[in-house]
């Protein structure tokens, strides 16, 4: 069985009528019931990162109670959408990548299942499943194939702010390609669970510092918006080549 998290963007997609109550579980409630729809089909469960209304912000999600939840339903794939700031040069608004590595800059999330004894440490080099990352990065259809899209370093940031120059300027030494807020600690407890997990990430703005403009969230969210349909076609594609 299959789940996609919606990120803000695309959680337009589910018509309000169709929530129900968020689910309960032993590590809170999650943001939203678990929608099943035809959008993508009956296999496919439907979960809004930032609740019905999309009020919760990333780092008040329960990343714990939604991953536990989806488990629970029998989910053992997960797709998640993402809107990022742009930090590589050669990435345009409107790109659509397909991250394969995270660098976490978020604190004070609860991030992990295992409680404190005994220890558990368990590999997280690739935090993405390859073999998803590749069934979205042929979902996608590039008219033109870029390489650039195939992969990128998602830098997790802690919000609700949007972060410095000064850190963009760090976050571009670090490595990252993009700078996001929402998947970590999603990915990691994905992993813990040992559920199959990958991203697609919409750039929607270039970094803090990278324009001679400070970033306008108008005009991000309306690439958001007008991105969506194309989303939701490459979604509709990776879930028929899932199994
Ligand atoms: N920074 C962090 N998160 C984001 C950004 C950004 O510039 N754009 C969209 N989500």
């Amino acid at each position: 069985m299959q789940a996609i998290i919606l990120g803000t963007s695309l959680r337009s997609i589910i018509e309000d009528s169709l929530f129900g109550e968020p689910m309960d579980t032993p590590f809170g409630t999650t943001s939203s019931s678990l929608v099943q729809t035809e959008i993508f089909g009956p296999r496919v469960l439907l979960l809004a990162r930032h609740g019905k209304d999309g009020s919760t912000y990333a780092h008040k999600v329960n990343y714990r109670a939604n991953l536990w939840a989806l488990r629970d339903l029998g989910v053992n794939q997960i797709l998640a959408t993402a809107t990022v700031g742009g930090i590589n040069s050669q990435l345009n608004v409107g790109d659509i990548v397909i991250p394969d590595q995270i660098v976490d800059y978020t604190f004070g999330r609860d991030h992990t299942f295992f409680g404190d004894l005994p220890i558990k440490h368990f590999d997280f080099t690739y935090p993405f499943t390859d073999r998803l990352r590749q069934i979205l990065i042929q979902s996608r259809q590039d008219p033109k194939p870029n390489e650039i899209l195939n992969r990128g370093t998602y830098g997790c940031t802690h919000g609700p702010r949007l972060e410095t120059r000064a850190e963009i300027t760090r976050l571009k030494q670090d490595g990252c390609d993009l700078v996001g807020m929402t998947l970590m600690p999603e990915a990691s407890l994905a992993r813990e669970l040992e559920l199959e997990y990958a991203a697609v990430c919409l750039v929607v703005n270039a970094a803090a510092g990278l324009n001679s403009s400070e970033i306008d969230l108008k005009q991000a969210h309306a690439v958001a918006t007008s991105s969506i349909e194309v989303l939701r076609r490459l979604l509709g594609r990776a879930v028929q080549l899932l199994d």
